[in-house]
């Protein structure tokens, strides 16, 4: 995929974000129903002494998955060990996994729709009993042995919660969905980024910046660094509105956070394919994008905020996104 500005994937600048990553559940913002029961859930799971049940983190790319996963596990002043699905390959990479876990460790497991169901399977009885059943031994003398593990909390953290398998999911006893940020929430997460970074951002400058986020504080800290090296080589360093519209113009990031890429999602399916309903497929080859890509990164924030919608028969642009793009129905400009 190209390094697009507003992606909300991660990309190499990402190590930034370590600095700027709230550590504590109360420096965490926004999320208030997933933040206010976490905190419930983690009081009553240190009073009793046990684990946290295992928990399941969703939602579109860079709203704070990660981070949650973090918070959790320092809020119940446990480590943290981290795998990621697709790398997870055979079932010894598992295992191995799941035998350094110490009681009460945090076992985060990132886009973990992503891994094999053969080692979903050996999940299971993990997540259910804390054991660990592998097969030792070759061909005519395998036998199954069963190895106790010590009581942990699984959080998974995935873009596509109805990738995951039914069993796999009914064995997390929390599950959490993540939502697009509001724009007063992206403020103060920008206003805390400068903050942290020693930057100095006017209201109405933050507040612009917010808007033009997606909804995503990866977006925003990302657009944030960016404004800032306009905001130092075209101005004093601090940053005003006017370097936020300048900067978000030349990166040709819209008013209302569109960039290059949103634009010619919504053209293709008006120009090629009359607006729609059109099939995901069509309007990927057409732009030369993944499926996938279309499916978890582009769209919803284009359905969230209106702009698109999906019906049975496919993807059709709706009135709102031909007034955004100054389109009449019949593809000509006003
Ligand atoms: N609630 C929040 N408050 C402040 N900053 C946040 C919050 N959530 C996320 N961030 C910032 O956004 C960045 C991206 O968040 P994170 O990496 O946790 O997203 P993610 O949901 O795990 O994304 P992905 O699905 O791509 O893994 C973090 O580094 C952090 O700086
Ligand atoms: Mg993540």
């Amino acid at each position: 995929m190209d390094e697009r500005i507003i992606t909300s994937h991660k990309l190499e600048e990402d190590t930034f974000e370590k600095s700027i990553r709230p550590d504590s559940i109360d420096e965490y913002i926004g999320q208030s129903d997933v933040k206010e029961n976490l905190k419930v859930f983690i009081e009553a799971a240190k009073m009793r002494d046990e684990p946290l049940d295992h928990v399941l983190l969703y939602g579109p790319p860079g709203l704070g998955k990660t981070t949650l996963a973090y918070i959790i596990a320092n809020e119940l002043g446990s480590n943290i060990k981290t795998a990621s699905g697709p790398t997870i390959e055979k079932s010894g990479d598992l295992a191995a996994i799941l035998s350094t876990l110490e009681p009460g460790d945090v076992l985060f497991i990132d886009e973990i729709h992503r891994m094999p169901r053969y080692i979903e399977e050996i999940l299971y009885p993990a997540m259910e009993d804390f054991t660990l059943d592998i097969i030792v031994g070759g061909e005519g003398s395998s036998r199954n042995i069963k190895i106790d593990l010590p009581p942990f909390t699984l959080v998974g953290a995935t873009t596509r919660a109805g990738d995951l398998s039914s069993p796999l999911r009914d064995r997390f006893g929390i599950i959490s969905k993540l939502n697009y940020y509001t724009v007063p929430e992206l403020f103060e997460i920008i206003k805390r980024t400068g903050r942290v970074m020693e930057v100095a951002i006017d209201d109405d400058a933050a507040l612009e910046l917010a808007k033009r986020s997606r909804g995503t504080p990866r977006i925003a800290n990302r657009l944030f660094k960016r404004v800032r090296d306009f905001a130092l080589v075209l101005g004093n360093g601090s940053i005003d509105l006017d370097i936020i519209k300048t900067s978000l113009g030349r990166l040709k990031v819209d008013e209302l956070g569109l960039d290059e890429t949103d634009h010619q999602l919504l053209m293709t399916i008006i120009t090629k394919f009359n607006g729609g309903p059109v099939g995901i497929e069509a309007v990927a080859s057409s732009i030369g994008e993944e499926m996938t890509t279309i499916e978890d990164v582009y769209e919803p924030y284009l359905l969230q905020i209106g702009f698109m919608k999906r019906t049975a028969r496919g993807r059709i642009v709706t009135e709102l996104g031909y007034q955004h793009l100054k389109i009449n129905k019949d593809g000509t400009l006003f």
